[in-house]
């Protein structure tokens, strides 16, 4: 399954020419629902013990291609095919980017 993700990263990579890189500063508005849950470094996850993997420090490509997935139903989660089901592909470009953002200036 990883191997099939990474895979479909670097085909999503290779598909998208100019506004593969999305906007951060738009990315930021889109991102605030997202920061409830996931654990980003320096935000507090309102959910300490519950488990959600951590976006901060994954490339580009794997969070496009995850929501990706999530959103055409190949990957099954009921809460995040939920949240990706609202985006649309420059809001994913743009919300991917606002996370490779805050990983590059904080760590
Ligand atoms: C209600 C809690 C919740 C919210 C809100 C939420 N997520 Fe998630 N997210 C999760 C959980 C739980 C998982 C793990 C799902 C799984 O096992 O597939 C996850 C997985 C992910 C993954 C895959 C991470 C990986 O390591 O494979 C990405 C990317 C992601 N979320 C992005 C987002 C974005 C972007 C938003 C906002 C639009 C968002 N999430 C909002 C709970 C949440």
């Amino acid at each position: 399954m990883l191997t099939r993700l990474l895979l479909i990263a670097v085909m999503a990579g290779l598909a998208q020419p100019v506004l593969a890189e999305g906007d951060p500063d738009r990315g930021r508005v889109i991102a605030f629902t997202c920061m409830g849950c996931h654990g980003i470094p320096y935000y507090q996850n309102v959910y300490p013990t519950y488990t959600v993997p951590k976006i901060g420090g994954q490339t580009h490509g794997y969070i496009v291609s995850s929501l990706k997935a999530y959103r055409s139903g190949e990957r099954r989660h009921p809460t995040m095919q939920a949240q990706a089901n609202t985006l649309s592909d420059q809001d994913i470009q743009d919300v991917a980017a606002y996370f490779v953002s805050l990983t590059e200036e904080r760590s």
